[in-house]
């Protein structure tokens, strides 16, 4: 498929094109504005303002493909289908047509475009609840198209109620599923039959939910649809193997060559290799510069990089060589024609790659000694003090203690680990996991506080320090906002006072917040501040605060700036070279 004339992902486009549909770029894997969740996770995400009812500059026909990252399911890692890194292929109504046109387009471009025989294919549609009823109108229009009845299964929310996360929008949904297999296909679909593959899930969302479970009706009907690049292609080229399509065979053919071994009977080594170090190649490469730390994105960062390298060793790989550069350079070269990102910044990733490497080599072999010695005295668990020294010592991440437990056969106290981790003050990583596995909540009222107050101080740097401060980074929590720029110096008790103090004036003088719609060039003409210009479309939302900020932003933001009470700066210190960080709060 990558081979042929045209990519999926280009007649994916071109298809909803030609139905009306806007192309829109594949927004960060690092959500820029949504501190909820550490990674994009759905092509849906960076969307949730529009699907909420705010007007898209775009239109109300959308397409992309969008990077994903879900890590939820790091440990699958290693059978034939599970990845930490995804494309999603979506296309999207926001308050335009609904189930007929989104159930008729997607059957047309299965079967006309990619020419799937529709005997291969099933459905599932919502079957109801109390509240909901049956929907009988997806059936319905699945049936005129040529669907049989024996071959639509009615399933439950579980199933086929689709929400990202607790919170948000969401709404009842059909899925489309093919049949991968070379037996003969059954005639009546059996969702549970895992020869039946789920290649598209249409939801129509129409709902909102709030933290209380209160479901209220968003103010337009949407549809947003996801399919997944990776199973389709699989699909396409007629393997059960994702690692055997177009997309992996070069890169598995590289860890062929450094280890000396073939793919056959180290499967899952590999697999493990590959996957990790292409999802830490999108996360060291996407602009927020992203380094392996123990927090939250650079922890998943780290944990990535660092089981690869395990399983590199278990191949018998030389880890001091430049084995993972040579995997890392076949994975960037196929992404760079359509990641921006992973084309500039190569180098970086590379870097962050080798750097990690070397780090974990230094305590690698010893912390593999350790653990043998503890597993000798035959143990049936690694206690609580033995994993965190391997942790803290060796610099072995839990999961991976976890994982060598677990081949041989043993558990680890990770409830004690866990009591010791908090004992050594370090908290963030388990608020990350849960982030995580919490997935998508709303930006509550004081995340949006603090997004407007990041224009504020972003402002005021300029004022007070220096006119060609940059914004290089933000993250917001519902405690506090943190903000990285550019600036060669630690800031004075002057000019934090000042910073904080003009902040404050402007709070006071209840400026108006106020969006407004126009080209990037005209925006940038306009002189409006914008921290990566190629990220953005052609047709951009710029906020303006008062006469002291203009910025191109996604938003949200609060109205006036008197509702954000008063502003503190907690701490200012370096973030990276020529970048300071000052994190505040809003009292
Ligand atoms: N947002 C839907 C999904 O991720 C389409 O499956």
């Amino acid at each position: 498929m990558e081979n042929n004339k045209k990519n999926l992902k280009d007649l994916y486009l071109d298809f909803f094109a030609s139905k009306g549909h806007k192309i829109i770029p594949s927004a960060p894997v690092v959500p820029e504005n949504d501190p909820s969740v550490l990674f994009n996770t759905a092509g849906m995400q960076p969307l949730i303002p529009y699907l909420m009812g705010e007007s898209h500059p775009y239109g109300t026909r959308l397409v992309d493909y969008q990077k994903c990252i879900r890590t939820i399911d790091l440990d699958s890692v290693g059978d034939a289908t599970h990845h930490t890194f995804f494309e999603m292929l979506g296309n999207w109504s926001l308050g335009d047509y609904f189930k007929e046109e989104s159930i008729s387009y997607s059957f047309e471009f299965l079967t006309k475009i990619l020419n799937l025989p529709i005997e291969r294919l099933a459905v599932t549609v919502y079957k109801g609840d109390e509240s909901i009823p049956r929907d009988e109108v997806s059936a319905g229009i699945w049936k005129k198209l040529g669907i049989p009845e024996a071959r639509i299964a009615y399933l439950g929310a579980e199933d086929n109620f689709w929400i990202a996360g607790d919170t948000g929008p969401c709404g009842g949904d059909t899925e489309i599923f093919y049949f991968r297999s070379n037996d003969p296909i059954p005639e009546v679909f059996d969702p549970d039959d895992s020869r039946w593959v789920e290649i598209w899930n249409n939801v129509f969302m129409e709902y909102y939910k709030d933290e209380n479970g209160n479901v209220t009706e968003l103010p337009k009907k949407n549809v947003d649809t996801g399919m997944g690049y990776e199973r389709v292609v699989a699909v396409l080229e007629g393997v059960n193997d994702n690692y055997k399509t177009s997309i992996w065979k070069e890169v598995i053919k590289k860890i062929e060559d450094v280890s000396n071994l073939s793919y056959e009977g180290n499967e899952q080594s590999m697999r493990i290799i590959a996957d990790h170090l292409r999802t830490a190649v999108f996360i060291a490469s996407d602009y927020s510069m992203i380094k392996p730390s123990n927090t939250d994105q650079g922890y998943i960062l780290r944990r990535l990089i660092r089981r690869a390298i395990r399983h590199a060793k278990k191949l018998n790989i030389d880890i001091n060589s430049d084995w993972e550069q040579i995997i890392a350079k076949e994975i960037i070269s196929k992404y760079t024609k359509y990641y921006k990102e992973i084309e500039e910044n190569q180098s970086v990733a590379l870097e962050v790659l080798n750097n990690e490497k070397i780090k974990f080599n230094k305590t690698l072999e010893k912390g593999l000694k350790e653990f043998e010695k503890v597993v000798a005295s035959n143990i049936s668990e690694i206690d609580a003090i033995t994993a965190f020294k391997l942790y803290d010592t060796y610099g072995f991440p839990i999961e991976l203690t976890t994982e060598l437990a677990l081949e041989k056969g043993i558990k680890v106290d990770e409830e004690g680990f866990k009591a010791k981790f908090k004992e050594h003050q370090e908290k963030s990583r388990a608020g990350s996991e849960q982030k995580f596995k919490g997935g998508l909540a709303g930006n509550s009222e004081v995340e949006t506080k603090y997004h407007t107050a990041t224009h504020l101080l972003n402002a005021a740097l300029k004022v007070v320090v220096n006119k060609d401060v940059h914004q290089k980074g933000s993250n917001i929590t519902s405690e506090r906002m943190r903000f990285d720029f550019s600036c060669d110096h630690k800031l004075t008790d002057e000019e934090k006072f000042k910073t904080e103090a003009l902040v404050n004036k402007w709070i006071q003088d209840g400026l108006d917040v106020i969006v407004t719609e126009m080209s990037k060039e005209e925006a940038i003409k306009s002189g409006a501040e914008c921290m990566f210009v190629e990220k953005y479309p052609d047709i951009v939302t710029v906020y303006s605060i008062g006469e002291v900020s203009r910025e191109l932003c996604g938003g949200p933001h609060v109205k006036n700036t008197s509702e954000l009470g008063t502003f503190k700066i907690k701490k200012e210190e370096a973030s990276s070279a020529g970048v300071r960080r000052i994190k505040a709060i809003l009292e």
